[in-house]
């Protein structure tokens, strides 16, 4: 959802500042740009397009001199995405340059007010108001016109801003945002995610709400508010940039979903100690562990689907009820939370709004709230009562794969955990579980050695118009999975049914040749999901279907399998989500889609 970057230092900043959109470009790409202080003031160039566009036209960066930047690759939200939609954004004397990242929300109000003021506006978007309001309140203090700007704004932003008449300052701000200062060596960065600048520093803080940092060649100093001076601790990245980088796949997609069996292994082992799941990162005594009458998760997209699951999950093993909201819903609807629920935030990225808002609703309502968070230190993670970070390291491709997977090993063991300290499973049970769990790394790394047979279905398969996946019970909820990431990737209409509901409704759309995934990993509901094969088969659907090794009835029904390592029931969305990922993968190949970055979305929702 936008990404930003900034750089001060003695280096030229524009090919830095193109090189850090290009790692930020899964946050949005449909324009982008960058603002350069040099002897002739401030250079802005911006293009609508994607971050190579931007960067040929500026040759690499070489045509833009000047060693104090900002830049901005864009998601839009206000104004469509066009040259003078996209940012930097300029104030009309031409005296401040601006990116931004989020919604100012009273943008209309402060529009309307600056223009009776006599400012004269020239793109649709909300962040223009800012740059036009620091030029409003500048008096010759920069800090204090960026303060009474943002006592006036209302919404989310992390802000990037120069000044002509400060040639040796970044100012960077946020709220609700992310947004990341790298300390480097006579330079110093600001960016919206770490692989913009981990090249450069591995020597990082997180910029917390309300904070403002001035940031310069050879120092950064961070205000609270009140303008006072606040104390700020770094910290040192140790994950490897090969991390954030393809290491040889085509695509970061392909390249995520190969790493599953150590992301999963990743996750789980140190958590596992002598046989024993131990989760003390979840801030919860044994009292109020036992005193919860209900979970409600709560997340957005996949790791919504995660919830879904593991709803399935907690309730057979830990005996407790489970709620799975949207987030985005669950904030307007007086949700039935108090101090006797537990309420787990779901999120990859940390950032997503809803999900933020969610947990932040939840609290006030006297809940307790945990999350289970991949970016370290992001705003969900900080606001959580505990945290459980899933270490799927970077996840650079905007249809997640590995984060969604350590997200469901983690709330297999939360449900483990539950499960055992409110007496619900004996000591036999526990340990087939934890067990299990402990074979789930090897299980996936054999469930991807399968990719030619899921290559060959796409193959007969990827001109569909529409594909639905069907399910029942736990096979349902991972149904929701693997109809998302077919659609985001590959542009082909798709749906997730319970299989038993096919027939009250949707049916109807079934024609001849329409290719349904009927997914039956699910041994005592494997009968009844067949027979819902059938009925779509004998009105022409083809069927794909997906069970566990050895399971040769399901070829009576199907007219193609994929055949998954058998694991224990529970946890079996782990293994079958693995030939679903590849097959949305293999199909958007086939397609030329442009996988790791499919139009209109972006990595991190950081408005609503
Ligand atoms: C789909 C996908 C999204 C995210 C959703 C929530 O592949 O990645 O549906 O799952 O936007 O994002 P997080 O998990 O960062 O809160």
């Amino acid at each position: 959802m936008c990404g930003i970057v900034g750089y001060i230092g003695n280096e030229q900043a524009a090919p830095f500042l193109l090189d850090g959109l290009k790692k930020l470009e899964y946050r949005g790409y449909d324009s982008a740009g960058i603002a350069v202080y040099n002897d002739s003031g401030i250079d802005v160039e911006k293009v609508k397009g994607r971050i190579k566009v931007l960067s040929d036209m500026l040759q690499g960066g070489t045509r833009v001199k000047g060693s104090l930047g900002i830049g901005h690759t864009r998601w839009a939200t206000h104004g469509k995405p066009s040259d003078i939609n996209s940012h930097p954004h300029m104030s009309e004397t031409g005296n401040f340059a601006v990116v931004h990242n989020g919604i100012i929300e009273n943008h209309m109000k402060l529009k309307n007010h600056l223009q009776e003021l006599g400012k004269s506006f020239v793109s649709d978007t909300d962040t223009e108001v800012v740059a036009h309001l620091l030029d409003h309140f500048y008096k010759g203090d920069i800090l204090d016109a960026i303060i009474k700007v943002i006592n006036m704004v209302e919404g989310s932003y992390a802000l990037g801003i120069i000044c002509k008449d400060d040639p040796d300052t970044l100012y960077a701000v946020r709220k609700d945002n992310p947004l990341i200062i790298g300390l480097g060596k006579h330079e110093n960065f600001i960016a919206s995610d770490i692989p913009a600048i981990l090249e450069k520093t591995r020597d990082i803080y997180r910029m917390q709400d309300n904070e403002i940092a001035e940031i310069k060649r050879e120092s950064v100093t961070v205000y609270n508010m009140a303008k006072e001076v606040i104390p700020f601790e770094p910290y040192h990245v140790n994950w490897d940039i090969g991390a954030a980088e393809k290491g040889g796949y085509e695509h970061f997609m392909l390249k995520e979903i190969m790493e599953q069996p150590k992301a999963i292994q990743d996750t789980i082992s140190p958590r596992i100690k002598n046989g024993k799941i131990v989760l003390d990162e979840m801030n919860l005594t044994p009292e109020e562990l036992n005193r919860f009458q209900k979970i409600v998760i709560v997340a957005c997209g996949s790791s919504y689907h995660v919830g879904v699951v593991s709803k399935y999950v907690i309730e057979k093993l830990a005996r407790i009820p489970v709620e799975v909201d949207l987030a985005s819903e669950f904030r307007y609807r007086d949700p039935l939370v108090d101090e006797t629920s537990l309420v787990i935030a779901i999120s990859q990225s940390g950032e997503t709004a809803d999900t933020l808002e969610a947990l932040r609703e939840a609290k006030r309502r006297g809940a307790k709230v945990i999350s289970v968070v991949n970016v370290v230190g992001s705003s969900i993670a900080m606001e959580s009562d505990g945290v459980l970070y899933t270490w799927a390291g970077p996840e650079i491709s905007v249809a997640t794969t590995k984060a969604y997977s350590t997200q469901l090993a983690m709330l297999y063991m939360i449900a483990i955990y539950l499960a055992k300290q409110r007496n619900r499973i004996d000591d036999a049970a526990y340990d087939h579980y934890v067990s299990e769990l402990q074979r789930l790394p090897s299980l996936v790394e054999q469930a991807l050695q399968n990719k030619e047979v899921v290559q060959y279905v796409a193959s007969r398969h990827f001109n569909a118009k529409s594909i639905f996946f069907i399910g029942r019970n736990i096979d349902y909820a991972l149904s929701l999975e693997g109809s998302l990431k077919l659609k985001e990737i590959s542009y082909i209409h798709s749906e997730a049914y319970a299989a038993g509901e096919l027939k009250h409704g949707t049916i109807s759309l079934i024609e001849d040749g329409t290719l349904v995934v009927a997914l039956a990993t699910c041994k005592k509901l494997f009968d009844k999901t067949m027979s819902n094969a059938v009925e779509v088969k004998t009105r022409g659907a083809c069927i794909l279907g997906l069970t566990t090794e050895g399971n040769e009835k399901i070829n009576d029904v199907a007219d193609h399998v994929f055949y998954v390592p058998e694991a224990e029931e529970l946890f079996m969305p782990s293994l079958a989500v693995i030939p679903l990922q590849l097959f949305a993968y293999y199909i958007a190949l086939m397609k030329n889609c442009d996988i790791d970055n499919p139009r209109n979305l972006a990595k991190s929702v950081t408005v609503e």
